[in-house]
Parts: structure tokens; sequence; C-alpha cells
């Protein structure tokens, strides 16, 4: 299976990036081969322009270069996978104008049948995370209002919380957890 893997965070040492890698190692180890995004380190720009906007009159207007390079890639891949840090209760801005940008009016059909995959780390633990709905929410946001809106065939959230933790062994569960994500990846 090819793994089109985002990743979302602007410091390379982060947390996030990490998850990532051990989910990568994972998927490795199980023989799928990835496809490595990470938005800031690979440049993307989140911005939103004129060019990007859909020209009602125009359907077959095309996208920018930059925007059909990204499309292409999710095109190639079977699977979608984002690793992101929860922000504001949401995806972070460069997530989020990826979306708007690349996902554009539900990717415009063009990922029927994809599964995806939203690893969210959460600096609230998994109480916070259920108090208000906070999970519930954000996982039908994911899951039905922006999957379901592209047509995916599947999607799925998992949460690693309590990431601000001091405690080595809690850091390194979540990293053993995101290795065993990848790994039996199917
Ligand atoms: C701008 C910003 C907003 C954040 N908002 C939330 C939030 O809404 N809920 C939450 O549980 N944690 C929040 N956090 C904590 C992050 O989720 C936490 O820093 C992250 O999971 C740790 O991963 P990292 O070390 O890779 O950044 C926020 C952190 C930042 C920097």
């Amino acid at each position: 299976m090819k793994a089109l893997v985002t990743v979302t965070h602007p410091r390379q040492d982060s947390l996030t990036h990490q998850v990532m890698q051990r989910f990568v190692e994972g998927l490795k180890k199980n023989n799928h081969e990835v496809d490595l995004l990470d938005l800031h380190h690979d440049g993307f720009n989140p911005v939103y322009t004129l060019e990007d906007e859909r020209d009602w009159l125009n359907p077959s207007k095309v996208h920018t270069p930059e925007v059909r390079k990204e499309m292409n890639r999710i095109l190639a891949a079977d699977t979608l996978i984002f690793v992101f840090p929860l922000w504001q209760y949401s995806v972070p801005s460069m997530l989020k104008g990826y979306l708007d940008k690349v996902w554009n009016l539900g990717l415009f059909g063009k990922a029927d049948g994809k599964k995806v995959l939203w690893i969210c780390l959460t600096g609230g633990d998994q109480e916070h995370m259920s108090k208000y709905k906070r999970e519930e929410t954000l996982t039908h946001y994911l899951n039905v209002i922006l999957a379901g809106y592209a047509r995916m065939k599947e999607s799925r959230v998992e949460l690693l919380t309590d990431t601000l933790s001091e405690s080595n062994q809690h850091i390194e569960g979540l990293l053993e957890r995101a290795y065993q994500l990848g790994y039996e990846y199917a």
C-alpha cells in the first residue's frame, strides 16, 4: 500500500515529528511505501489566493502547479495520514491552508475510495479531551464533515493525549503507540 504521510509542525525535533517518524518506521517495517510531505520544511504556502478560487463560470479552470502537484500525490496514494498537534481544538492553520487549497471542494470527487487517518497530538489528557465533547467534536469534524465531504472510503482519528507530560515513560508509550499504529496499518 502506498501511504502519503503529511506532517505539520514548524520544529523538526518536535514530538509531532518523532511520532511521524515512529509511525513511518512501523509502516515501512510492514512493507508499505511512504511518500512524506512535511508542510513546513517543504515550504508549502498555505495562503489561499485568487488563483485558488473556483471559477463557477469555468469548471475546467486549472489549479496552480503547487496545488496540482499535491493533488497528484493524493491520487497516487492509497491512503492519507495526517500527523499534527491540536491547536485551538482544531488543525494548525498550516494544515487548514493545505486542506483549503488541496482538498478544495472536497477534492472534486478525485479521492473517492481512499482511506484517511488523522493522528492528533493533544496537550490535554484523555479526561480533558472527553470533557465538553472535545474529542467527539473533533472526531466528527474530521471523519464526517471533512473526509465525508471528500467521499473518503474510511476515516479515523487517533488521539495521542497528554503530550506535555514530564513522564518519559508516558512519552515513550506515545511513541511506541505511533510505531504500532504504523506497523498494524492495513
Ligand atoms: C498554538 C498552540 C495551541 C494549542 N492548543 C491546544 C488545544 O487547543 N488543546 C490542547 O489539548 N493542546 C493544545 N496545545 C498543546 C499542543 O497540542 C501540544 O503542544 C502538542 O500536542 C505537543 O506536541 P509538540 O511537542 O510536537 O508541539 C496547543 C499548543 C500550541 C503551541
